[in-house]
């Protein structure tokens, strides 16, 4: 009787112990950020298990030339079944339109469609890695593999919490976390990546715009504030996202986006460019 009552105190005192764990585990950030959300209409679920890429890409940025790339090339979809279905999850470089503007158009012009694919796939690491884990990457664990396969890796170095993402012509910093949750992150960089395999000379680079922006206004409509501050650049993200209802495809999509702002912002991962 005694060891009985004993094995049901011993139970008790371990579900009670594990379950706080367990539901941390799967609702960590995520049920904080939900706790801070405004009431929505749409009741949302839980946790959110999946995350649409596509979704997350079209709301920050801009990275509209990336997700061009992944949608004319078919990765997108390689890129949402590694974060669907993988164990390991992925890691994902986006470079913003900048990064892309600042290439010439003769650089990616006559390109194959087998480059652009591998261009594709070259920005992105098939394992989730957290910012603080690419300390780890340095030394004998470079070059890293790319989604690209075969010797299209990167060199990453981290220098006491910048993180660089080496190619054989770019060298470019992770200047924020765009979404950071394990299966899946989302790191914004400021330079394309340019493998050896696909660029044999260092690609030109677009001649560069009018240092006095005040002049004229900039003529790339799609990339609205192209050298701003990221403060400007923030304000105008909260404008968008707080007016734009109509535009959202989704309410996942934008309930996701205010998930992101929130996670980042509280997990203070929004790195100054
Ligand atoms: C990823 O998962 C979502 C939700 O389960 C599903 O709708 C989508 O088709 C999946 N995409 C891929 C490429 O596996
Ligand atoms: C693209 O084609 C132009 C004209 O034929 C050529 O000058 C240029 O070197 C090519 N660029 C690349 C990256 O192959
Ligand atoms: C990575 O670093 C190694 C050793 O320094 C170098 O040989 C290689 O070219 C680098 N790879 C890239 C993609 O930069």
């Amino acid at each position: 009787m005694e060891s009985k009552a004993a094995m049901m105190v011993t139970i008790l005192l371990c579900c009670s112990s594990i379950s706080p764990a367990f539901a941390q585990k799967h609702k960590g950030p995520p049920a904080a950020a939900a706790v801070s959300l405004p009431p929505s209409p749409a009741p949302s679920p839980a946790a959110p298990r999946h995350v649409d890429l596509a979704d997350l890409l079209s709301v920050a940025g801009p990275f509209h030339t990336f997700l061009d790339l992944l949608e004319k090339t078919d990765v997108l979809r390689t890129f949402q079944s590694q974060a669907n279905g993988s164990k390991d999850g992925i890691t994902v470089f986006v470079p913003k339109d900048a990064a892309f503007a600042s290439l010439a158009r003769s650089a990616t012009a006559n390109l194959t469609s087998d480059q652009l694919k591998s261009l594709a796939l070259y920005h992105a690491l098939p394992r989730y890695y957290s910012l603080a884990e690419f300390n780890r990457l340095g030394g004998a664990a470079s070059p890293v593999p790319t989604l690209a396969g075969g010797e299209y890796t990167v060199n990453v170095t981290d220098d006491m919490g910048t993180v660089h993402v080496g190619s054989m012509w770019s060298n470019p910093k992770i200047s924020s976390s765009v979404y950071s949750t394990r299966p899946v992150a989302v790191y914004e960089v400021d330079r394309v990546l340019l493998p050896m395999q696909i660029f044999r000379t260092d690609p030109p680079m677009a001649p560069s715009p009018a240092p006095a922006p005040d002049a004229k206004p900039a003529s790339d409509a799609a990339s609205p504030l192209p050298g701003k501050s990221s403060s400007a650049k923030a304000k105008a993200d909260e404008k968008k996202s707080s007016s734009s209802p109509p535009s959202s495809r989704r309410g996942a999509g934008i309930a996701g986006y205010f998930l992101v702002l929130a996670a980042s912002a509280s997990a203070g991962l929004l790195l100054l460019c």
